[in-house]
């Protein structure tokens, strides 16, 4: 609790009452040149839309939160992606993707407005980052030491609602070809989660579209890409005309989480604002 007198008037403010506001970007997919093509969208041209889109509605936000492919395999875009991110004025909190390089993310992304994985506090909530890699793989796992960290984030701070994010889905997205390079053990992450009570959220990006559903009462979110999407649904892999997106989210006092997808284009649809209760 602070206490101050603003006008003569006695005043106390609970920092932990307030609302806190963050932005998701998800799978930028950078190259070390600008002009860089992935299935035909120059991928930071299409960044910087994304983000010029989000700074043209409320902002700033508490902080960003990139959720992994920040690169396509190419370790010179992370110079990009700072170009992007670090004039902003934002904290920028990051986790790896299958397509990111991370000993050169780690190296390139190393101090402000950028952090890589852990835990960070914002008013009444706990956001935790996870790394879901495997070397190698394009589906991805917890090892046994992330997914005690995520025990030890949460047992921490059991008062806090938590958020926690990482790269790959934890739940079927009805898509043959996606569904396996996944997480290959969402029980360990749900078995982790279910023993704690304050994860109000899981969001992620990876699958290239926006998906919503809700385990318990917890919320699964995932984020399109702010370049290139894939199908829903798909059996084989296919691409989905949408435009690049990004997602907004409203982290109330109460456990309550606002969130809308938004699309980059004039003319695209966009997703309902939706509520959910964590009661
Ligand atoms: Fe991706």
């Amino acid at each position: 609790m602070i206490e101050f007198t603003w006008r003569g008037v006695a005043v106390c403010y609970d920092p932990s009452m307030r609302i806190v506001r963050l932005v998701q970007f998800t799978d930028p997919h950078l190259f070390g040149e600008e002009a860089g093509r992935l299935r035909g969208i120059a991928t930071y041209p299409a960044l910087i839309g994304a983000i010029e889109h989000a700074r043209a509605r409320d902002w700033p936000p508490d902080a960003i939160v990139a959720t992994g492919d920040l690169v396509q395999d190419d370790p010179t875009g992370y110079a990009l992606f700072r170009r992007a991110f670090a004039g902003l004025g934002v904290p920028v909190h990051c986790l790896p993707g299958n397509h990111d390089v991370r000993d050169a993310m780690r190296r390139e992304l190393a101090g402000a407005p950028f952090t890589l994985g852990g835990s960070v506090d914002f008013g009444a909530w706990r956001l935790v980052l996870l790394d879901s890699t495997v070397d190698g793989s394009a589906g991805g796992c917890l090892s046994d030491g992330t997914l005690a960290e995520l025990d030890k984030a949460l047992g921490d701070a059991p008062e806090r609602h938590a958020l926690v994010c990482l790269h790959h889905h934890p739940v079927a997205m009805s898509s043959r070809w996606l569904d396996r390079v996944g997480l290959a053990n969402p029980a360990d992450l749900f078995r982790v989660i279910d023993a704690h009570r304050n994860v109000r959220a899981v969001l992620f990006g990876h699958v290239h579209q926006s998906f919503e559903a809700l385990r318990g009462r917890v919320r699964l979110l995932a984020t399109p890409s702010t370049c290139t999407q894939f199908l829903p649904r798909a059996e084989d892999f296919a691409v989905d005309a949408r435009p690049p997106a990004y997602r907004t989210l409203e982290l109330l006092p109460d456990g309550t989480l606002q969130t809308e997808v938004v699309w980059v284009d004039s003319c695209a649809a966009r997703s309902p604002r939706s509520v959910c209760s964590a009661a």
